[in-house]
């Protein structure tokens, strides 16, 4: 199987991280290493990268991939969520700068029994740990199976409403009742097929099921709520001067950065009407992205993936 995957808006990112050849870096979705080797490049000849990856597998191509760095880069099973968790044990309470490149990566989606996409026949599963427990996910999570199979209808729907914004949630998610009472829903092309079954044809572009297999991964793997966590945590490790670099692909995730990254900036948390500002408040970052940067055409054309790309940056005062 071919595991390219080319890492998006890498010049960027290594623009607003200015990587230093003292400097200590997070690459909280390490995954196949494309930003991390950018990294550890511009942060020669000393620059340490921590790379953080929920997949083992992204981590053993990672492993291959930078051992030309040798000592300078460490990778650690987990979750970005409780990145200051793992960087204790190794030691370390401040970083200069954090990458967050979310959701899957081309190995992920094209990997056939990881049970991603719709394109391959494969058992429904969408973990991105592959069900492994480690010391961040001591508890499995849920495959997508189990949620289609064991999940009421309401549940189905706020699912498919809440992480896929899928119009024909309702439709979809009672087709799947009726479907699993003849037999369990145990495949990919099975559930894709049940969803292009429900919703009217020909209205969009896109296949029919790519909401609902958007909405079940973010659910399977707790992304949001992986994501908020993530947030809070980075600032906190981030030295003065350091960037947050959060690169997002769909607007649930991009919306909560944005929000977050506001919060966080706000010179004043006074109640609306209060004539005065009495707060002393103090913005703990200042955002250097007003807009999210994008990909150019050029990127677009040579990496399809890119298209949705985002980037917001937060610079630690
Ligand atoms: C888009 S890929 C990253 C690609 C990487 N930047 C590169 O250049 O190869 C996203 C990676 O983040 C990982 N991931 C997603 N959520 C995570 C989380 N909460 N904690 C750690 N890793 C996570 C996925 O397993 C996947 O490998």
């Amino acid at each position: 199987m071919d595991i390219s995957h080319i890492p998006v808006l890498c010049n960027k990112i290594v623009e607003f991280l200015k990587p230093k050849s003292d400097g200590v870096y997070i690459d909280g979705t390490v995954g196949l290493g494309g930003h991390s080797t950018a990294i550890l490049k511009a942060a020669a000849p000393n620059g340490h990268i921590f790379g953080i990856d929920l997949d083992a597998d992204a981590l053993t191509v990672a492993k291959d991939r930078l051992q030309i760095f040798g000592e300078r880069c460490s990778l650690i099973n987990g979750n970005f969520a409780e990145m200051n968790v793992l960087l204790e044990s190794h030691a370390v309470h401040a970083v200069d700068g954090i990458l967050l490149d979310l959701g899957v990566s081309s190995l992920q989606l094209d990997a056939p029994h990881r049970g991603f996409s719709f394109n391959h026949t494969a058992p429904l599963d969408m973990r991105m740990n592959s069900g492994h427990k480690n010391d961040a996910a001591p508890e499995t999570m849920p495959t997508a199976m189990q949620v289609v199979n064991n999940s009421t209808a309401d549940v189905l729907v706020d699912i498919f409403r809440r992480y896929g914004e899928e119009r024909f949630a309702k439709r979809i998610a009672h087709r799947i009742v009726t479907a699993r009472r003849h037999e369990p829903i145990t495949t990919t092309t099975q559930l894709a097929e049940i969803v292009k079954q429900s919703v009217p044809k020909g209205r969009s572009k896109i296949h029919p099921a790519t909401r609902v297999f958007q909405a079940l991964r973010i659910y399977v793997n707790a992304e949001l709520e992986n994501l908020m966590a993530g947030l809070d945590v980075a600032v906190t490790l981030l030295k003065p001067n350091g960037c947050l670099c959060v690169i997002s692909f769909h607007s649930l995730e991009d919306r909560i950065v944005k929000r977050r990254f506001q919060t966080w900036a706000r010179t004043c948390i006074c109640p609306p009407k209060t004539p005065i500002c009495i707060c002393e408040h103090r913005p703990s970052v200042e955002i250097l992205t007003k807009r999210p940067v994008l990909p150019d055409a050029t990127e677009v054309q040579h990496n399809p993936r890119a298209r949705s790309a985002k980037l917001r940056v937060a610079h630690k005062l």
